[in-house]
């Protein structure tokens, strides 16, 4: 890719509202925030594309956003860090003005009886898969554009049992800022959200609390009393989506969890 100077960044307002219909795709949308933040830009008119690998929940995710009036909405089924899955979504999706990436686990292990093959695709696919989406960002994007990644509270407090998956995470934040300085001539953005825990059908599976209640008093220690729900994370994609001068800034969406 050669890099091209453009005319300044456009200025537009800086409200989601903004972002109807905008095109969006969204890498792990059929679940958590990801999919919380497709019903929010959905509720804004925006145009939406998710990629998700299990076809069935994609289908049911597509279905349920397809319900609100007027919503334009489309499932890609295929492996977020597989580029190719990216470019067919893309040229499905006609034109995309931003992309978000949720998509990524967690692998955990002590690291005495943890070899790093145990752990090699969720690392992998976290730095390979944000890569990957900036590739296609760059190819495909107008002035303007932007990607979001994801990252966790883990990168600044770790937990004990994860060290790979917290450097992969650590990764996508430093990629965002690496990205950020070569993009901003072709006036693309690129962020990260550092979310805290959220009520995710991914946490509630990680902490083994299998329902609301379950959470509820998981996250009673937490300093608001409560852990974030999806919508609450998801609105923190609205902001940097809309913003044009947001770029390089990883937001931290955690309800003060990173400071006790
Ligand atoms: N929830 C939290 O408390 C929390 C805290 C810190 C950071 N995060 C990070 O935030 C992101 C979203 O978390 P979440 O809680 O919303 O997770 P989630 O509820 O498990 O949703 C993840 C979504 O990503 C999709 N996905 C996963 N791997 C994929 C791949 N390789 N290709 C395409 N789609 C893929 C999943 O569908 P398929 O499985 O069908 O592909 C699903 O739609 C993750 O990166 C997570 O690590 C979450």
């Amino acid at each position: 890719m050669s890099t091209t100077t453009l005319a300044p960044m456009p200025i537009a307002s800086p409200l989601p509202a903004a972002l109807k219909e905008r095109g969006v795709l969204i890498v792990g949308g059929s679940s958590g925030i990801g999919l919380a933040a497709a019903a929010l830009l959905t509720g804004l008119g925006a145009r939406v594309t998710l990629i998700a690998r299990d076809p069935a929940r994609l289908s049911a995710a597509v279905d349920g956003l397809r319900a609100t009036p007027g919503a334009s909405v489309l499932g890609v089924a295929g492996d977020g860090t597989d580029e190719a899955v990216l470019e067919q979504a893309i040229e499905r999706a006609g034109q995309v003005d931003h992309v978000l990436v949720t998509a990524g686990s967690l692998a955990v292990g002590a690291l005495l009886d943890t070899p790093h093959q145990q752990v090699r695709a969720a690392v992998e696919g976290r730095i390979w898969g944000a890569y990957g989406a900036a590739r296609a960002v760059a190819r495909h994007l107008p002035a303007a554009g932007s990607l979001t990644l994801s990252s966790g509270l883990y990168v600044t407090r770790p937990i004990a049992g994860a060290a790979a998956s917290i450097a992969g995470i650590g990764a996508v934040e430093a990629l965002t800022r690496a990205l950020a300085v070569e993009l901003a001539p072709r006036r693309l953005r690129v962020n990260a959200i550092r979310y805290g825990v959220v009520d995710t059908p991914l946490s509630r599976a990680a902490m083994g609390a299998p329902d609301a209640a379950a959470m509820a008093a998981a996250g009673a220690a937490a300093p608001l009393g409560r852990f974030a729900t999806a919508d609450e994370a998801a609105s923190a994609v609205l902001f940097l989506m809309a913003n044009n001068f947001v770029t390089g800034t990883v937001v931290t969406v955690d309800g003060g969890q990173s400071l006790i």
